[in-house]
């Protein structure tokens, strides 16, 4: 048999998450692995998983274990493996500093090296494009660096760590905000979904700080989990690629959709106004609305969901996610999902039904 034609064996790191998860169902749906492993913290029964994931696990080995720890994670790596994929980390926000460190920076290290002692042939990283300088002019991979969060800061000093490391074969994939089936708290966008629900229920019209053209650059997980696939074969060790999709999405644009699917109107306050309430204050307040309708409306179909309208500081911010993905495509990739739009909310939206994570009826208050 040529070398092409045999699968390599991959193990996930994070693999109960969103991402690792997505991208364990793309490889057994695509027969694309010889053996595929999957490693996390915490339990899959902990996560509200569909039939098809339910069965997923059924078919993959799934690993216990803090990666942050290099003898578990050692322990985790037991084996040999062509593939790595670093999808493990802490993706809340309001963390300290030494959790963001512990599960962000130490953990990746601790993995790339053990990667290497286990023969990895690539490890493949997950970054975010929330790395670089707040820009309106899409940010390609040489573009400046400037994380303006500790998480963000963390992953930046793991990029320019594993660089360090001695025979590892490594890409770093720096991503817009993800979103699509399966997505959970990790993802930006999910909170914004939740509060236009919200508006619907309690009748009345959305105000949203900054204003319209604030860049929220997303791509659908889809094209993240074909993007690692390819990434597992092509592009040069070190190499950094971001990923976006051609929508340019934007707060007015993510608006538009929401407003179009739940029937909400919605205005910005402008930046002035912004600034003189002061982006605490405003958390405070929007939070202290939200949560408690949130509550009330999924009491409604007696709904125990993990999701939250909650809006961290950080997502409050404007900071600008605006990002140029096409430097994969000089590799043959394609973004099949051109654009985040009504389809792609409805698509996220019945996958939380679901999942009861989301109620199907949104009836009016008033
Ligand atoms: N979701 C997004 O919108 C988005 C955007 C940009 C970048 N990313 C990056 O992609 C990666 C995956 O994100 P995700 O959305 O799947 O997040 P997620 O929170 O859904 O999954 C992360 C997984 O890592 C596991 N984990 C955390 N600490 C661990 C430890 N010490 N040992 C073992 N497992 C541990 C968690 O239990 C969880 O299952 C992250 O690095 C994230 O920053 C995600």
């Amino acid at each position: 048999m040529a070398e092409a034609d045999i699968k390599p064996s991959v193990l996930i790191l994070g693999g109960c998450g969103f991402v690792g998860r997505s991208i364990a169902m793309y490889l057994l749906e695509e027969k694309l692995a010889n053996k595929v492993c999957i490693v996390d913290k915490l339990a899959p029964v902990l996560f509200r998983l569909t039939e098809k994931e339910q069965e997923l696990f059924t078919k993959i080995e799934f690993r216990s274990g803090n990666l942050s720890k290099p003898e578990v994670a050692d322990k985790c790596f037991e084996g040999s493996w062509d593939i790595v994929v670093n999808a493990a980390a802490e993706t809340r926000y309001a963390q300290s500093d030494a959790v963001y460190k512990e599960r962000i920076s130490t953990l990746g290290v601790i993995c790339a090296r053990t990667a290497v002692n286990h023969g990895c042939k690539r490890f493949i990283q997950f970054s975010s494009a929330r790395v670089y300088k707040s820009s309106r002019n899409p940010n390609k991979e040489n573009s400046e660096l400037k994380p303006t969060t500790t998480m963000h800061n963390e992953y930046l000093l793991l990029e320019q760590e594993i660089a360090k490391i001695e025979g590892l074969n490594y890409i770093i994939i720096r991503t817009a905000d993800i979103y699509g089936p399966g997505m959970n708290n990790s993802s930006p966008m999910l909170p914004r979904i939740v509060v236009g629900a919200i508006y619907k229920y309690i009748g009345e019209s959305m105000m949203l700080l900054w204003s319209k053209s604030l860049e929220m650059n997303v791509v659908h997980i889809t094209d993240v989990c074909r993007a690692t696939w390819l990434l597992t074969s092509k592009g040069e060790s070190g190499d950094v690629y971001n990923l976006a999709d051609k929508g340019s999405t934007t707060q007015g644009s993510l608006c538009e959709v929401l407003s179009a699917y739940f029937g909400i109107k919605y205005s910005f306050i402008g930046s002035l106004v912004t600034h003189a309430v002061g982006v605490e204050d405003a958390k405070e307040y929007s939070n202290e609305k939200h949560v408690a309708p949130w509550t009330a409306l999924c009491a409604l179909e007696g709904i125990n969901t993990s999701i939250t309208p909650y809006l961290n500081e950080e997502l409050l911010t404007d900071y600008e996610v605006c990002v140029n993905g096409s430097k994969i495509e000089a590799l043959g990739f394609q973004y099949i999902v051109p654009e985040f739009n009504l389809d792609r909310l409805k698509e996220v939206v019945d996958d939380l039904v679901a999942r009861q994570q989301f109620p199907k009826h949104i009836p009016s208050k008033s």
